[in-house]
Order: structure tokens, then sequence, then C-alpha cells
């Protein structure tokens, strides 16, 4: 993937890029956690995590939304600019929301203003019938990351979340799609819910990193909702997440406590 030479091109992008691309090249896994405010950042910055992925997911985890197709370009704009406000070092990428790239014109204007709030780099769900948006805003210097597998923004027409890739039609259509956006410049793409035995076939077709979410560990790299790894959001954990703290138990005990000492007092 080459970054065009353009002055739209956000700020850090291709420096920020280019060490992601020379970390599938070196065989380095590369690590993405999502972050919706200003303190995450600093913590995931701190603790070395090479993407910072203000994630749609935000809808469910944060704002109390069923899905993420209730997010808007403002919710976004809003979250990109807190986690932007903690200069993070690794590559800042945000999710374009719901019905806000459905035309080429549309997801460049879109774009531009995720890169004004401090993005990077925009993630697209979707792979060939996206493709001229996807080319829209590649042609203006703007960093893209794919998303392919199971797309959350689909959940109304889909009606749930399962594994993709599981028969031979659909594997065929997953690696058009990857090659595709390959092909077109993106300079990664996250792979969701895609059958474990699928993934590595993909990965070794693509030069870009692949990053999984749920589809086991063949991939350069993996993503995860910081919730899910944290217990942050106790009351729904997905199956391939093991959370390494119980942060939903702790804050309830902690106050429990407070509350406890304070009637005593
Ligand atoms: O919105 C999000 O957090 C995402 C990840 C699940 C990849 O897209």
């Amino acid at each position: 993937m080459v970054l065009k030479s353009d002055k739209e091109e956000p700020e850090g992008a291709r420096a920020a890029v280019e060490k992601i691309l020379n970390m599938k090249k070196r065989g380095e896994k590369i690590s993405a956690l999502t972050a919706y405010d200003y303190p995450m950042a600093r913590l995931l910055d701190e603790a070395g995590v090479d993407i910072l992925l203000v994630g749609d997911s935000l809808g469910n985890v944060v704002l109390g939304f069923p899905d993420t197709t209730h997010v808007t370009m403002e919710h976004m704009i809003h979250h990109v600019g807190a986690v932007a406000r903690a200069h993070p070092k690794g590559l800042l990428i945000a999710d374009m929301p719901y019905r806000s790239y459905e035309t080429p014109e549309e997801a460049l204007r879109n774009a531009r203003r995720l890169v004004e709030a401090g993005a990077q780099c925009v993630k697209l769900e979707g792979g060939r019938a996206i493709l001229p948006q996807v080319e829209a805003i590649l042609e203006k210097g703007i960093p893209i990351c794919g998303h392919l597998g199971m797309l959350p923004q689909h959940i109304l027409v889909e009606g749930g979340y399962r594994i993709k890739g599981k028969v031979e039609a659909e594997q065929a259509a997953l690696m058009e799609d990857a090659l595709a956006l390959e092909k077109a410049g993106v300079m990664a793409i996250v792979l969701e819910l895609v059958q474990k035995d699928f993934t590595p076939k993909i990965t070794a077709a693509l030069k870009i990193p692949t990053i999984g979410i749920g589809s086991g560990t063949a991939c350069d790299g993996q993503v995860l909702v910081t919730h899910d790894l944290t217990g942050a959001f106790p009351w729904f954990t997905p199956r391939h997440v093991k959370p390494a703290l119980q942060t939903g138990a702790d804050i309830r005990r902690a106050v429990q406590d407070w509350v406890a000492s304070l009637k005593q007092s």
C-alpha cells in the first residue's frame, strides 16, 4: 500500500501506517484495542498498543444502544476528538458510522470530518459493494482500514451475529472482497467472526495485515473491544473474549464499601 502524497493526508498517518505494514513484513503481531475517551486512550498508549480504534462499538458499550446502527457522525466526532487529545503514538483509526458513506461524495465528506477531529485512518464495513466510496477517500490520501466478515452495521438485515466463511461460496466472496480492498489501497483489513480455518488463507493471500476479532489466531494482529477485555461491560461478554479484569465487579464492590462506610459514619 502506498500513501498518495496529498495535502489531505492526516498528520502522522504515513509513518504510523508504514509501521503497521512493516510489522506484517517482520511477522510481528499487531495489537489493536478500542478507545472512546481520553483516559483510556492514554492508558492504552502507555501500555504500548499499536492501534487505537474509536470503534462504533461505542454505541453498545458506552452509549447504551442495542447495536451500532444508532451511532452518528456527531457521536464519532465527539469521541475521536477525546482520543486524539491523548496524542497516542499508535495509529488512530475511526469507524465511519452507519449510513455515513452511502455515496462516494458522502464518504469523502464524512472521512474528512473524522480526520479534522483527529483520526489518522478511517474504517468502513464492506468490500466490493463500497469500492467507489473507498476509492474516493483513498484518492485524497486518507488511509483506510477495511472490515470484512460479520459486519455489525448489517445487523438489522442479518438478524444476528454469526460466523462467516463456513461455506465455499462465502469463502470465495470474502477472498474477492479482501483482494479488491487491497488492490484499491487499504492499509489493513479487520476480519470479524470469520471461520478460523479460513483466516490463514486470506492472511497469506494479502500483503497488507489482517486484524482478527473472533476469527482465530492466524491473523497478523488482533483487535478487541477494550470493555470486553477489561470486564467493564459485565452484562455481556462475547464468546471469543476471556476478560483479563473484572472492572465492573470491582467498581460495584468499591462503591458498595464507600456507601456502607458513609452510612455508618
Ligand atoms: O466498532 C468496533 O469496535 C469494531 C471492532 C469490533 C473491530 O469495529
